[in-house]
Order: structure tokens, then C-alpha cells, then sequence
């Protein structure tokens, strides 16, 4: 079995510390629940897993560009066809633009289908004068603030792999039946610029597509192939819970090597990649591309040797790096990371997450994010990328094709009080449908340049 070192199992990390695990009460049903989740079909398959990763290996060097998005948290509730779709749908809009403006592939990665665990920053959280344990996801408890919501529940685990199933379902129907045709996601974005306060700014870029998209017509390209109108999606989530991650992981019949089979791709967080952690010992050993979030806080030789770990070989398309810096130090943090990986010659898969580290509390007490604060993160992060001759590989962005007034700002202007109006979030604000188009169109205009 080739896996990245000597002494790997896929319960090695167990003999490792493990950071934001649920207390479950009962370790009798945890170890029921994760038994039958060994024995259920894998989530996603080998060869999938593979190709994502060949793309991925395309976008260290600047020949693909990964879009990841969606739900900091998703909600067993909203595990509804017209929710999956709106979250596809408004991925590929934001990738058509991207594809035309960049010149290269969109590799298009779901937080979906399985982002159903959150680490949080206390375990305990007081609300009215009773202190529960925090919510950390719907894999592991529910959000309402009563004791009984709030015990982890591990029968939840085997509820999450099966709402990540019909979700997969539901995706792979859409990516393959036609819903996600070149030329109909082209007419949502029309649509988008014609009823956008700033549509006037996107009409050209959106006119221009319609001409390439008519030009491969006229020239006879036929419009029925599975380039034009299917699309490749893949999926991924934050890698927390070790216990099911395990139990899905399983070994590839044709070549022997370990896949973790609940996602394409797994990220360790920032709260999540000690060294010498269970979760890097985890993650080390599945041949799955693996990215890892890292804030301003992070330490250089901790960062190296965590690449060495993750990535003895230095194959391309393991590793992404998911910098989350803030905007007021990704000047800062940034170049030092860029130049040492550069010097080391590691490929890497630089993407930017212009969320984690632009987050504040509003006035009227709701976590919200600047719109103009993540243009100016994702800005600066190509400007210093390409100041260094460094290649900004991908963005990371939560998003919903909801419309949902978490984040404050865009075209829209919502403001503070307009919070309220439809906050539906259990964990951090998403960019709802409009804000996030408009992110896209204005990365588009910056890569085109
Ligand atoms: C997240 O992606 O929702 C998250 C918790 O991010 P980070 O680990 O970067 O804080
Ligand atoms: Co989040």
C-alpha cells in the first residue's frame, strides 16, 4: 500500500492528540454508528479523487484555477433539491466568468455534500444564563440553544453520510443532465447583469462570452458534448471529525492506495494543523488532495515541515495552501510564505480565503463580513502574487444562491440593519447569490488585465 510514510494506518491518528472532537456521551454508540458507516458504499470514488487531483497539479502552475465554495456550515433543513441547486448553479456562473476571463479551466470544488462539522473557538457557549456546549455542526449536535439540542448525538454521523448521498445524487444529475450547459449557465449570468444595480459594469465581459459562446456555434461545434454541456464538480469539506472520515476510507481496488471516500478533496482549518496533531497524521496517509487554511498567525518552520508532512514527494496537485490572512495583513503575511515555497521549489496550490480572517461582530450583534473587505483580500492577494512571480492558483469563498443578507456591502449596499431581513446562517455569514457574481465579475476584470 503506498501511502506518504512508514506507520500510517487509517487509525494512526489515534494515537495522536485531537483538537474540536465532540464530548459524545455514550462512546458504545459512537463506535456502533462508525462500524456500520464502514460497512456503507464509498461517497465518491478513487478515479474521481485522481482526476481532481491531475486538475489541481494544472493549477500550480497557472493552467487551471480552483473555485471552492459554499456553506461555512451546511444544515441537514436545508438538504432540499431547490437549495442544491441554487448552490450549483450560482458555482457555475461564477466559473463560466472566471474561465473566460482567465483563459484556463475552472476547476469547480463544492464546501458541500459533507460540510457538516465545525470547529469552534470555545466548547461551552452561554446563552440566556445556561451554558451549553457549543454548536459544531449538524453532523454532531443541532444549533437550538436547549441541553437536549446540544448533546452530541453520534447517530447524527450516520445521518450526515446519508443527506452527503443524496446530495451527491442530486449533483451528479445536474452536472450530467443538462442543467449545467455551457450556454444556459450563460443565460442566468444575462439575467444576473440585467437585474444587477451595477449591471451596467458586466454587460461587456457578459456580451463577450455570448459572442465566444456563439462563435463555437458557427463554427460548427457541436453543442451535445459532454465539454458543453456537462460540467465536472467535485466536492469538499473541512476533515474534523476523525471517526468518520476513518470509517470512509477505503482501498482503491485497482491500485491498493488509500482514498478518503467522503469528499474529493479535505482541508485541515486553521484550529486543526498541529504537526504533531491527529488530523495532520490522519490526512498525511490518503493519497486525496488535501488543502490546509493558514492565518496570519502561522510560524514559517512550522508551515515547512508541515508541507514536508503532508507532502514528502512535493507531487503537484496534493497540496493546497488556503491563505485567510485579513486584509489588513495579507501585505504582510503573504510574501515571506511565497518566497520560502518558491525558494524550497514546492508546488502548491495557492488559494485565497478572503472570509476567515475578515469577520466582525455588527452593531446589532450579528457576525457579519465586509463585501469591499474580501474584494480587497482577494485583490491584494494577486497584486503580492504577482509582485512575487508567485501563481495565484484559486479562491475559497462562502456563498449561498440564497438570498440571504449575512454579509454586509455589494451592489445592493446592504447595511447593518438589513442584517436582519433574512440571516439564516448557524455559523459564518455567506455571500448570498448577487454578492457572490459580482465577486466573480470583478476577479474577472482584475485577471483579464
Ligand atoms: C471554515 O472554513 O469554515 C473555517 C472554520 O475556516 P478556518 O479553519 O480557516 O478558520
Ligand atoms: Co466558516
Amino acid at each position: 500500500m503506498k501511502t506518504a510514510n512508514n506507520n500510517w494506518s487509517k487509525s494512526s491518528w489515534k494515537e495522536f492528540s485531537a483538537q474540536q472532537q465532540p464530548n459524545w456521551p455514550n462512546q458504545a454508540v459512537v463506535d456502533r454508528v462508525l462500524n456500520e458507516l464502514e460497512t456503507l458504499p464509498p461517497l465518491v470514488f478513487a478515479g474521481e479523487i485522481r482526476s481532481l487531483k491531475a486538475l489541481l497539479a494544472k493549477a500550480v502552475t497557472g493552467d487551471a484555477f480552483l473555485l471552492q465554495g459554499g456553506d461555512c456550515s451546511e444544515n441537514f433543513a436545508h438538504v432540499t433539491a431547490p437549495r442544491i441547486r441554487e448552490s450549483l448553479k450560482v458555482l457555475l456562473q461564477m466559473a463560466i466568468t472566471l474561465t473566460y476571463a482567465g483563459g484556463v479551466p475552472v476547476i469547480k470544488v463544492g464546501r458541500i455534500a459533507g460540510q457538516f462539522a465545525k470547529p469552534r473557538s470555545s466548547d461551552t457557549e452561554t446563552v440566556g444564563g445556561l451554558t451549553l456546549p457549543s454548536y459544531r455542526g449538524d453532523m454532531v449536535n443541532g444549533a437550538d440553544p436547549t441541553v437536549e439540542a446540544r448533546t452530541p448525538n453520534p447517530k447524527r454521523m450516520l445521518k450526515g453520510y446519508n443527506m452527503a448521498a443524496s446530495t451527491l445524487n442530486l449533483l451528479r444529475a445536474f452536472t450530467r443532465g443538462g442543467f449545467a450547459a455551457l450556454h444556459r449557465v450563460q443565460a442566468w449570468n444575462q439575467e444576473f447583469v440585467s437585474q444587477s444595480p451595477m449591471g451596467m459594469t458586466y454587460e461587456r465581459m457578459a456580451k463577450q462570452i455570448d459572442q465566444a459562446i456563439q462563435f463555437m456555434e458557427t463554427i460548427g461545434i457541436a453543442m451535445d458534448t459532454p465539454q458543453i454541456n456537462q460540467a465536472q464538480f467535485f466536492t469538499s469539506h473541512e476533515a474534523l471529525l476523525l471517526g468518520y472520515e476513518q470509517a470512509l476510507t477505503r482501498i482503491d481496488s485497482t491500485t491498493g492506495d488509500c482514498y478518503d471516500c467522503s469528499a474529493h478533496l479535505l482541508w485541515i482549518g486553521e484550529r486543526t494543523r498541529q504537526i504533531d496533531g491527529a488530523h495532520v497524521e490522519f490526512l498525511r496517509g490518503v493519497l486525496n488532495p488535501i488543502g490546509v487554511k493558514i492565518g496570519p498567525d502561522y510560524d514559517l518552520d512550522n508551515i515547512k515541515r508541515l508541507v514536508e508532512i503532508l507532502n514528502p514527494e512535493n507531487e503537484a496537485g496534493r497540496l493546497t495552501l488556503i491563505t485567510r490572512f485579513g486584509k489588513d495583513r495579507v501585505e504582510q503575511m503573504l510574501p515571506p510564505l511565497l518566497r520560502e515555497m518558491k525558494r524550497e521549489g514546492k508546488n502548491i496550490v495557492w488559494s485565497c480565503d478572503p472570509m476567515h480572517a475578515n469577520t466582525f461582530t455588527s452593531a446589532g450583534g450579528r457576525k457579519t463580513r465586509n463585501f469591499s473587505d474580501i474584494i480587497s483580500e482577494t485583490t491584494s492577494f494577486f497584486e503580492i502574487h504577482w509582485n512575487e512571480d508567485t501563481v495565484p492558483g484559486g479562491v475559497h469563498f462562502e456563498l449561498t444562491g440564497e438570498d440571504v443578507t449575512e454579509c454586509i456591502g455589494g451592489a445592493r449596499d446592504i447595511d447593518d440593519k438589513d442584517l436582519d431581513i433574512n440571516y439564516e446562517t448557524t455559523c459564518d455569514p455567506r455571500l448570498n447569490a448577487e454578492q457572490s457574481l459580482e465577486l466573480a465579475f470583478q476577479i474577472a476584470e482584475m485577471i483579464r488585465s
